[in-house]
């Protein structure tokens, strides 16, 4: 980071020429792909695109077969994460959220954010976490952010599907990863948990890195200020909602998988979507 990152945009990951093969099968083919440093990048595709296996590969889930990834590529030294395992990965500064929430339901939620909390010391800090003023300080920010704050001892099991989506952010940020991937956030929910979990990637956004996959063209509307298709393993295009949605590559590879709704002035549009512009719906078959 530095004095530099201030003036000139820094890349924090780059991707190059990356290929995943799957028994003959390129989930990956010779991506080239970076993001820089306090973006919130959105990346859509059609179903089999390969935006999960990009966030696998990234996270080490799975090794490239071919190109290299890099992590910070102007601190020194650079991270290639081909030379880490996925524990290691994390360590780095590297958190994901998958798909489906992964709490510990028997536990409250300040517990499960208390264990998610990252120190830089051993054992001994760790016990001791909970009686710091710094972690106290964090957790309580953290639960004001998520929103759970009325709810920190509950067990996290009654929470709502969007209530412990919203928890597992919130143990993303307690590990504080300098870029965090975020896997469709928002499958399942109703527009309005929708809608509040935009806001609070937005609000994450302003201290971290993000990445995020999804498919609803609403939400992505409502966050995205840089959008990243991906078809085949491959970049198909990037630019701005309103380009990608306007590029006819896209159009096409979306209307062999689904058909392109026209969008009427009357519909709730947030501000970056044009009301003439077409919006790309979730691929048919997706999530029914
Ligand atoms: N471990 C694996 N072995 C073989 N093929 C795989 C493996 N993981 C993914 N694939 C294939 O790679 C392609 C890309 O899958 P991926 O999950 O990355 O797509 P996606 O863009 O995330 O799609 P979706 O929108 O459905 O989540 C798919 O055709 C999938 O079947
Ligand atoms: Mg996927």
């Amino acid at each position: 980071m530095g004095f530099q990152s201030k003036i000139v945009p820094e890349e924090i990951l780059q991707v190059k020429e990356v290929t995943v093969d799957f028994s003959g099968f390129k989930a990956l083919n010779e991506l080239n792909f970076s993001i820089e440093r306090g973006e919130l990048r959105v990346v859509i595709g059609p179903n089999g695109a390969g935006k999960t296996t990009l966030l696998d590969a990234v996270t080490g889930k799975v090794k490239p077969t071919a190109g290299r990834i890099v992590f910070q590529p102007n601190e020194r030294p650079a991270c290639d994460l081909a030379h880490y395992q996925e524990a290691e990965i994390a360590r780095l500064g590297i958190g994901r959220k998958f798909q489906t929430p992964n709490v510990f339901k028997s536990l409250t939620v300040l517990d499960n954010l208390r264990l998610s909390l990252k120190y830089p010391r051993g054992v001994l800090h760790t016990l001791m976490a909970p009686f710091l003023q710094d972690g106290k300080d964090l957790l309580a920010e953290i639960l004001d952010t998520i929103g759970l704050g009325p709810k920190a001892y509950r067990e996290a099991g009654i929470l709502s599907h969007g209530e412990k989506q919203w928890l597992e952010l919130g143990m993303l940020l307690a590990q504080d990863p300098e870029l965090l991937l975020i896997d469709e956030p928002v499958a399942g929910m109703t527009p309005r948990e929708s809608e509040r979990t935009g806001d609070l990637l937005l609000a994450m956004a302003r201290k971290h890195t993000l990445l995020v996959i999804d498919h609803d063209m609403t939400f992505v509307r409502q966050i995205a200020s840089k959008v990243t298709v991906l078809h085949e393993g491959r970049l198909l295009s990037q630019g701005t909602v309103r380009e990608v949605q306007d590029n006819p590559k896209v159009m096409e590879v979306y209307l062999g998988h689904h058909k392109i709704e026209k969008k009427t002035p009357a519909a709730p549009t947030p501000a970056a979507a044009s009301p003439k512009g077409h919006a790309i719906q979730k691929p048919i078959g997706h999530h029914a």
